[in-house]
């Protein structure tokens, strides 16, 4: 078997765990793996390295991907489709394993029902908002990184008796927002699920305040809503229509500023996020993840999406997995909620 592995969209910590054992999995079963660079990019300009077991025995421990990762869009036009599935050809590849989140993983699904590539998707988002999948590898990392940023604000916060609003990422969904809310005992969390209710968070800033509480952690995600609306970073868009975040956090600060009179301050997290080692939990899934990849695709077992599902692995039709977003469930906000009054 020859197989290919590429890594598109956004990079999380553990692509690379999951990178190693794909390519040891097939290995064992006696088969060789290239990597296609910087996501569908390689794969229209066919741009690839061979990769081993023996090199990528190293790659554990390293964030980012060793692949290269881009946003690039082959079905922006039938040409470029054409050349993915003309490099699969010349390749003589047998399977295409695609690490990525919902667009990533649409192509290679579409790939798959329109021109029967034998692909194989496995889940991947910072945001961790794609069904089908209880955790996606990287999140984890991110709450500890975000977690660990908060913490050193509040100190800062405390002492300039300070509000302190703090942006995540999270586009659509709220999970690294809530969960780092929960984790840094915020005293507010902003979602993209809920409309952003500021004269009830104003009202109760200012009566903790009074109650003796001098300073304030506010968690908001990039994705969040004010009047119905988000906050953008003026129209630019990806090659999936995605339109770039970013802003709502200063938004927030000054009206919270303006509406209580506390001196507050905002500090957007951005990539930081998405950077740097994985955690033991996130090199744990990538890694399963990436065996079971390269299992279902030895198995011929394409079209398929593996997931999390409590503690197995299983695999899921990639049609049924992409397209439908997951936002956060409400039992954890309403969780988080008993401290928040
Ligand atoms: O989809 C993951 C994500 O990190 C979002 O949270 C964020 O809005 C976006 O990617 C940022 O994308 P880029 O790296 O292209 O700026």
């Amino acid at each position: 078997m020859k197989a290919a592995v590429l890594t598109g969209g956004g990079d999380c910590p553990g692509l690379n765990a999951v990178i190693r054992a794909v390519v040891r999995t097939i290995h064992n079963a006696g088969g060789t793996t290239v990597g296609m660079l910087e996501g569908w990019r390689g794969a229209i300009e066919g741009n690839i390295i061979e990769l081993n077991p023996q090199e990528t025995d190293e790659i554990l421990p390293k964030g980012g991907t060793i692949l290269g990762s881009s946003r690039t869009n082959p079905y922006k036009s039938t040409d470029t489709v054409a050349q993915v599935i003309e490099t699969f050809h010349k390749l003589e590849l047998d399977a295409l394993i695609a690490i990525g989140g919902d667009d990533t993983l649409g192509v290679a699904s579409k790939l798959y029902h329109d021109h029967q590539l034998p692909t194989i998707g496995c889940p991947k988002t910072i945001d961790n908002d794609l069904s089908s999948t209880d955790f996606t590898f990287g999140f984890d990392t991110c709450l500890n990184t975000v977690m660990d940023a908060v913490d050193k604000l509040r100190t800062t916060a405390e002492s300039h008796r300070r509000i302190m609003v703090v942006e995540c990422m999270g586009r659509h969904a709220g999970w690294i927002t809530c969960f780092a809310g929960i984790a840094v005992a915020a005293d507010a969390i902003l979602v993209p699920e809920e409309e952003c209710d500021m004269d009830e968070l104003c009202t109760r800033l200012s009566r903790r305040k009074a109650d003796g509480k001098n300073y304030g952690i506010v968690m908001v995600s990039e994705g969040a809503k004010l009047k119905g609306q988000t906050v953008t970073q003026g129209g630019k868009t990806d090659e999936f229509g995605h339109e770039q975040l970013g802003g709502i956090g200063k938004r927030v600060a000054e009206m919270i500023g303006k509406a209580t009179g506390i001196e507050t301050r905002e500090v957007t997290l951005g990539h930081l996020q998405r950077g740097g080692s994985p955690s033991a939990y996130d090199r744990v899934l990538g890694t399963r993840l990436g065996i079971h990849a390269a299992r279902e695709a030895i198995a011929g077992n394409f079209g398929k999406m593996v997931a999390l599902r409590g503690l197995q692995i299983v695999a899921v039709p990639l049609a049924e997995a992409v397209g439908q977003m997951r936002t956060l469930y409400p039992e954890f906000m309403d969780e988080a909620r008993e401290f928040l009054k």
